[in-house]
């Protein structure tokens, strides 16, 4: 396990030692932007650590407000709810939405949080083949009974894959169902103003499509939110047990998030480079022969044959001063891949410098 020693950039400190860093997912940088750091302190000067107490209480501040009109601004949505994690996300949307759907139809690689958001009371599940529209569309066939619940990954958390969701919404309208989207990995990097995965396929604002999202990974900071019309994040509000009984989200991370929106909104260049970086790095490992996926997003995986070696793989790398995880999240059939992905603050010789290094490795093993 990495100990970090400072921020995380395109290098970090560990151990005494400067590595070079393709980890993580601060993909816009925004982690350690100066302006966000510095509305993150200037929170914490005039409102403290903590509010000690749930939104429905005394733990309502001007900060958790102004970060949901500013969230419902870059969502073009009439409201937007914020709460402790991204990972409560899935289970807030499928509780709440719950009296629209009989049966729920999961992508088989979904992150946990989805498998851990189904609510209690609903045993009609099923998990269709990865990303594989025609499975889906048999599972829908032969189990239609009632209003199904489509609920995928916008972009794959460990594989960087984009959901093919425009043939998801297809088929979830086809079968008179409803779409979640847990949109993680997406949001402030797909589509043309960084709404997410709807938008990358030209489906935002469709109806019948929620999506699940977080300010921890391209907004830099942390927290839940959901942005929806104001009949839903009523809804919300009301009746969910995890927005209602939990402790508001800290000032620092509140004022984070909101200062975060605006280096989106005045920086859409961030997303053009950070396409281009990571193009750059997925075509020369691709030019390499390693097994990878293609595509457009930050996260580029490589596979490797076992475990062993993709844990020879990290340490190499690591011994030439890079920083590449092996994923090993319990359940998942991904212990034979390195997450590499990429951030906005990567310079390009760095780049060249990994590819360098895997090359080197290519030659040797
Ligand atoms: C696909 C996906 N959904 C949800 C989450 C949870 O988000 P958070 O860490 O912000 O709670 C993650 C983060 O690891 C994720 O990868």
């Amino acid at each position: 396990m990495v100990v970090l020693d400072g921020e995380i950039g395109n290098y970090v400190i560990s151990g005494n030692k400067k590595y070079s860093y393709f980890a993580g997912n601060n993909y816009l940088g925004l982690a350690t932007h100066p302006e966000i750091k510095d509305a993150a302190v200037r929170a914490v000067k005039k409102y403290g650590t903590g509010f000690s107490a749930s939104r429905q209480t005394t733990g309502t501040s001007w900060l958790h407000l102004e970060l949901e009109k500013e969230l419902s601004l870059f969502k073009q949505k009439d409201d937007s709810v914020i709460f402790a994690s991204g990972y409560l996300g899935n289970r807030i949307l499928m509780e709440v939405l719950q009296d629209r759907y009989a049966s729920v139809f999961i992508d088989q690689d979904s992150h946990p949080s989805i498998i851990f958001g189904i609510p209690a009371g609903k045993s009609d599940i099923f998990r269709y083949n990865h990303c594989d529209t025609a499975d889906l569309e048999s599972k829908l066939k032969e189990n239609n009974r009632g209003m199904p619940l489509i609920i995928t990954d916008g972009v794959f958390a460990l594989t960087g894959e984009i959901a093919p969701l425009d043939k998801i919404y297809d088929l979830a309208t086809g079968y008179n169902g409803i779409l979640i989207v847990d949109d993680a990995h997406s949001t402030g990097i797909l589509g043309e103003t960084g709404r997410g995965t709807p938008e990358h396929f030209g489906l935002d604002g469709a109806k019948g499509i929620w999506q699940s999202e977080t300010m921890s990974k391209a907004l830099g900071s942390y927290g839940g939110f959901i942005s929806s019309d104001s009949v839903l994040t009523g809804q919300i509000r009301e009746s969910s047990a995890i927005y209602q009984a939990s402790t508001s989200l800290p000032p620092a991370v509140v004022a984070a998030g909101t200062a975060s929106l605006k280096i989106i909104r005045e920086n859409p260049g961030f997303r053009t480079e950070l396409t281009e970086k990571a193009r750059f790095l997925r075509n020369g490992i691709i030019s390499l022969g390693f097994h990878t996926c293609r595509g457009i997003t930050p996260i580029i995986p490589i596979f490797e044959d076992g475990h062993e070696s993709a844990g020879n793989l990290s340490a190499f790398l690591e011994q030439h001063g890079i920083i590449v995880p092996v994923i090993n999240y319990p359940g998942l059939k991904s212990n034979f891949m390195l997450r590499i992905t990429v951030s906005v603050l990567h310079e390009y010789q760095q780049i060249e410098k990994l590819l360098d290094i895997l090359h080197d490795w290519k030659n040797r093993y």
